[in-house]
């Protein structure tokens, strides 16, 4: 069946006809379809187009739809341009003539619209879940090795010693902006298109703020025009979506270290990781590769329709319709990775031993060194020089920080006290560093605090 066709004397050809028809992706929308439409159909009453029973028996006719449709053997053979056209076509096998009335002042350019502000509000409802959920998870993980001491890195060398709750927090932060991010999307997808018409607004007095009401949207469109040609609220789920992908690969990426040989820091479940068909000693990281392979797919997905998007001239174009693989595929991938970080987050087991022991060979105490002297009155610069000529010196006698003495310290140069060799324990430097966000225990279990807190709200936000 088609919506259109009285101006046209032959019928699309095969190749074109199967070249643009997009039910077998957009049928992911079939539920929002139902749901925009009963809205509609109860509008078009309020307005007169209907009768009450009318609009009854067409809101009956698609719940029915809703319900067979669950089952995926119902798009079977079907070969309905879109999923908008797919549901007319089964809304005139229920009710003949009647259905006819449907598609009164409307226009698919709006459907569209509607139907994935829909499935999209639904999506990003539950990717907020999942990422509280791995917020959450995170939080726990901290708070298994409160008192872990790692190196951090920059440049991957060993830097300074942090807290592992302290390392934990940082993706914390990580992933409570891409909260805050999906949420602010959400609010923009949140408004409802319908009344727009084609592209100038629709030539039936329909109570948009009802409609609106109706489907429990926040707010309408002020613009006919900007409705038609509009895709920028699924670039800002794309977005969204990159951005916790992005954070996600970094976790991978450092989980994907932690757990090798080399590190042996955390150990991960048998459950997250995959053997070799070949080296039977094998236990791959494959979930976390994988989580970092996907990240790249999804910022293809974003990339994807800024390209389609570019450039078109005002208002819709049917390169519009390639939005919705990207956005199904990023929401696919996005809610995979999500869930599957937090069952490795769940699995993982640290060995405190590894990352103190990285911390005590390496001279992430340096710095802590170096500023005990500017506390004390040596200019920072000549601090600096003193402790980097005391790595030096100790590189090439191969000595660790552990290795020197109070009395050896204060023999090295007259600016060293023999307490000072307090601080060549890692342990130690960090009691420096209570400042807000820095990785003193103190500041650590604040944050740890304050970060419950907060994802509590944030919980609460999403009712
Ligand atoms: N399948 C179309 C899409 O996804 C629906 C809108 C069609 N509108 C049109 N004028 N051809 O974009």
């Amino acid at each position: 069946m088609k919506l259109w066709g009285g101006r046209f004397e032959t019928g699309p050809s095969a190749i074109f006809e199967q070249f643009s028809g997009s039910l077998h992706f957009d049928k992911k929308l079939v539920q929002a379809d139902i749901a925009g439409s009963q809205a509609f159909t109860r509008a078009l009453a309020r307005a007169g187009i209907l009768t009450s029973d009318e609009a009854q028996q067409l809101v009956v006719a698609f719940e029915e739809i809703g319900k067979e449709a669950a089952d995926p053997k119902y798009f079977d053979g079907a070969d309905d341009e879109d999923i908008h056209t797919f549901v007319i076509r089964k809304l005139k096998e229920k009710t003949g003539a009647l259905a006819d009335k449907i598609h009164t002042g409307r226009s698919r350019n709006e459907q569209v619209s509607l139907d994935t502000r829909l499935w999209l509000r639904t999506s990003t409802g539950t990717l907020l879940d999942q990422l509280a959920a791995l917020l959450s998870e995170l939080l726990t993980l901290a708070r298994k090795y409160p008192d872990a001491i790692v190196p951090g890195y920059t440049h991957l060398r060993r830097a300074q010693a942090v807290l592992w709750p302290h390392y934990l927090l940082a993706y914390f932060e990580m992933f409570a902006r891409d909260f805050e991010r999906l949420r602010q999307a959400k609010a923009r997808i949140d408004v409802s298109p319908l009344g727009s018409g084609a592209l100038a607004g629709s030539g039936f007095p329909f109570d948009r703020d009802e409609i609106a009401h109706d489907l429990q949207f926040a707010s309408i469109t002020r613009n006919s025009m900007d409705v038609s040609g509009d895709r920028d609220f699924a670039l800002d789920f794309l977005y969204s979506c990159s951005m916790a992908m992005l954070h996600l690969s970094r976790l991978a990426e450092d989980w994907i270290l932690y757990s090798s040989e080399e590190f042996g820091w955390i150990t991960l479940g048998d459950g997250v990781t995959s053997g070799s068909s070949l080296m039977p000693q094998k236990k791959n990281p494959d979930s976390l590769e994988l989580i970092r392979g996907k990240s790249g797919r999804v910022f293809g997905d974003l990339t994807s329709l800024f390209i389609t998007m570019k450039g078109l001239p005002m208002t819709y174009n049917r390169d519009m319709q390639e939005d919705k693989e990207p956005l199904f595929d990023a929401f696919h991938q996005t809610s995979g990775a999500l869930a599957t970080a937090k069952v490795v987050a769940e699995s993982v087991v640290l060995d405190p031993k590894r990352p103190a022991a990285a911390a005590e060979e390496s001279w992430v105490v340096a710095t802590d060194l170096a500023e005990e002297l500017a506390r004390r009155g040596v200019p920072f610069h000549r601090a600096h020089q003193l402790v980097g000529k005391l790595v030096l010196d100790s590189v090439r006698a191969n000595k660790k920080p552990s290795d020197w003495t109070g009395a050896a310290l204060a023999a090295f140069a007259p600016e060293f006290s023999a307490d000072m060799a307090l601080l060549l324990q890692p342990g130690e430097g960090m009691k420096t560093r209570e400042i807000p966000g820095g990785t003193g225990p103190a500041s650590v279990g604040k944050a740890l605090d304050e970060a419950e807190i907060r994802l509590s709200t944030m919980r609460r936000a999403l009712g």
